[in-house]
C-alpha cells in the first residue's frame, strides 16, 4: 500500500494499492483505515483500492470541525487527486453515512454503494441522547473508558469468545484516537440527514452487509430498507455482529468482489 497525503486545511491521509476500477473503503467509529487493511490487500489483487483515515482519524488531522458531508467531500478530493472518475464505495457503519452523503452530493461518480453494517436511517431522539451523554462522559476525561466498554459490544458473543485477542487488539487500536476526534464523529453522526429517500432513485447497484448479532445496527432494521433499492446485493451473516472485516472476513471480501465485479459489469442496466 502507498501511503499519500492531501495537504490544506482539509488535509486527508489514505492508503492506495493496486490497479483496475476503483473502491474506496471507509471506515467507522471509532476506528481508521487500518480496519479495512487486510480485505483492502485482498481486493487489490484485482482493483484500485482507497482506504482514507477520516478527519482525526490515524494519520488524518482533525483541522476544523467536519460534518459527514464535509468528509464526503474529502473523499470526492482524493478521486479528483488520483483521477478516478467512478468507485464503488464501500462503508463500514459511519464510514456508510459518509458513503451516503457522498452518493447524494456525486451520483454520477458511483459505480456501486455497499453498506457494511450501515443505515440509511438519522439518529432517533434516543440515539441522539445517547450520543450527548458520551460526548459528556468523553469530554469529561472518560475516553478510555467510552472505548473499552463500547469496543467488545461490536462482537458477536460467539467471537468474543472464540478470538479474545482481536477484540483486545481492537480496543488497543482505537485507544489511540484523541477524545477531539471522537466528539467530532460523533457530532457528525449526530446531525446527519436521513439518507433513506436516496435509495429509491438511486442509478447505482446498493449492497446490503448485516450481522444478525449486531447491536449498533440491528438486523431487522436493515430488513425493512434492503429492497427500496433498484438492484440490491444482501447478505445476512450468522454468528457476527458490527464487524465482519474482522469476524468473517473471507466472506466479507468474496461477498465485496462480487458486488464490485457487477456494479462494473452491469452499469447498462441501468441505462437502457
Ligand atoms: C460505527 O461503527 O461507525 C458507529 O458505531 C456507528 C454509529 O454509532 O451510528
Amino acid at each position: 500500500m502507498n501511503d499519500k497525503y492531501i495537504p490544506g486545511p482539509n488535509g486527508i491521509f489514505y492508503r492506495k494499492s493496486g490497479a483496475g476500477p476503483a473502491v474506496i473503503l471507509l471506515h467507522g467509529f471509532p476506528a481508521s483505515g487500518i480496519l479495512w487493511h487486510n480485505i483492502g490487500e485482498e481486493l487489490s489483487a484485482s482493483f484500485t483500492v482507497i482506504i482514507p483515515d477520516l478527519p482525526g482519524s490515524g494519520n488524518s488531522p482533525l483541522n476544523t470541525e467536519t460534518n459527514i458531508s464535509d468528509m464526503a467531500g474529502m473523499v470526492n478530493a482524493i478521486m479528483d487527486h488520483e483521477g478516478i472518475e467512478k468507485a464503488v464505495i464501500a462503508g463500514h457503519s459511519m464510514g456508510g453515512y459518509v458513503a451516503l452523503a457522498f452518493a447524494g452530493l456525486y451520483p454520477e461518480k458511483i459505480a456501486g454503494l455497499s453498506l457494511v453494517h450501515s443505515s440509511t436511517e438519522a439518529d432517533d431522539e434516543d440515539k441522539k441522547k445517547t450520543r450527548r451523554k458520551s460526548i459528556d462522559l468523553i469530554k469529561n476525561g472518560g475516553k478510555d473508558l467510552f472505548i473499552s466498554q463500547m469496543i467488545p459490544n461490536l462482537f458477536s458473543p460467539a467471537f468474543k469468545q472464540s478470538h479474545p485477542l482481536i477484540v483486545k487488539h481492537q480496543v488497543e487500536q482505537s485507544l489511540e484516537m484523541e477524545a477531539r476526534g471522537m466528539i467530532n464523529f460523533y457530532n457528525a453522526m449526530l446531525t446527519r440527514p436521513d439518507s433513506t429517500e436516496l435509495l429509491v432513485n438511486a442509478h447505482f447497484p446498493l449492497q446490503w452487509i448485516s450481522g444478525f448479532d449486531d447491536n449498533i445496527i440491528p438486523n431487522k432494521k436493515i430488513l425493512g430498507k434492503c429492497h427500496t433499492s433498484g438492484i440490491n446485493f444482501v447478505s445476512f451473516y450468522n454468528n457476527c455482529g458490527h464487524m465482519s472485516m474482522l469476524e468473517a472476513p473471507e466472506k466479507l471480501t468474496k461477498d465485496l468482489k462480487d458486488f464490485i465485479n457487477y456494479s462494473y459489469h452491469h452499469q447498462q442496466d441501468y441505462h437502457e
